[in-house]
């Protein structure tokens, strides 16, 4: 193995702190939409003792059919990558993705489309099937709630493809991170309160499970899995006034 990461929604601000703390020794692809963030990236991690850290820009908004293109050119340009981190995301509101289904459907190709292509790809170009595959989602697919029900579609979704992917081919390594929320630029609409994890904490735990290529489902915070376990058994009724 070459020990090359493709890191999808590679500007995300969860993915650039994990990245951070992972350079050392290996090689990624770093694919987003936006050049200089990705270039400064890119800079970044060389520094930190990557062996390569090139960068490949998609809009993950767009078509997906662009997307299989842009992996055949990097395919041919940087190798096979041994590893995926997806992290591209987008969050609208309720209220937003019922006032606006291009947007609503921008958000679920960002989300749910292009990572079922990605995840495709990925696993198809490797034979061997010794691949290994890391998923950012949320806990907001554990149940619909009011205020951002589409959103969790999009990530219920996605969390049947990795489990899907992971039964298909069972000598690959898939991990879903089902993350609570998390202080980063998507959750700036949020007020500060103990239900927001710090950055940091979230991309230590997160690369400590890439480390050990640890499989399956993981809350982080942790707690997250007792929070959802009630939140499931909520009656209808009072998940429908509860601003959640
Ligand atoms: N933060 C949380 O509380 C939280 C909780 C649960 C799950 N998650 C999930 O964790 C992942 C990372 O979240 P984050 O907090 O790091 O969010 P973030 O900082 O807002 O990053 C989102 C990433 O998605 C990319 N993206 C959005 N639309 C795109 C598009 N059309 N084409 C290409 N890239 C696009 C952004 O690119 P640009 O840099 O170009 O904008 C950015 O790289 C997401 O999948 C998110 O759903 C986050």
């Amino acid at each position: 193995m070459n020990d090359l990461w493709l890191v999808t929604g590679a500007t995300s601000d969860i993915a650039v702190a994990v990245l951070n703390q992972m350079a050392r020794g290996r090689g990624f692809v770093l694919a987003g939409r936006d050049a200089p963030a990705l270039a400064t990236l890119s800079e970044r991690l060389l520094s930190r003792g990557a062996v390569s850290a090139a960068v490949v820009v998609h809009d993950f908004g767009e078509t997906e059919d662009r997307w299989m293109a842009c992996y055949a050119h990097l395919v041919e340009a940087f190798g096979r990558p041994d590893h995926l981190l997806l992290a591209q995301g987008q969050l609208l509101d309720s209220a937003q993705s019922e006032a606006d289904g291009s947007a609503l459907m921008r958000m679920l190709r960002v989300n749910l489309t292009s990572a079922a292509q990605i995840l495709r790809a990925h696993a198809a170009n490797r034979q061997d099937q010794a691949f290994q595959a890391v998923v950012l989602s949320s806990v907001a697919g554990d149940r619909a709630r009011p205020s951002n029900y589409a959103y969790g579609a999009s990530k219920v979704a996605l969390n049947y493809l990795i489990d899907g992917l992971s039964l298909q081919h069972p000598a690959a390594r898939c991990l879903t991170v089902r993350l609570g929320p998390v202080r980063t630029r998507m959750t700036r609409h949020l007020p500060a309160g103990p239900m927001l994890a710090d950055l940091p904490a979230v991309a230590s735990r997160i690369c400590r499970l890439i480390s050990r290529q640890q499989q399956g489902t993981v809350y982080v915070p942790g707690r997250w899995r007792w929070i959802m376990q009630v939140v499931r058994l909520l009656p209808r009724a009072l998940l429908a006034r509860l601003a959640l």
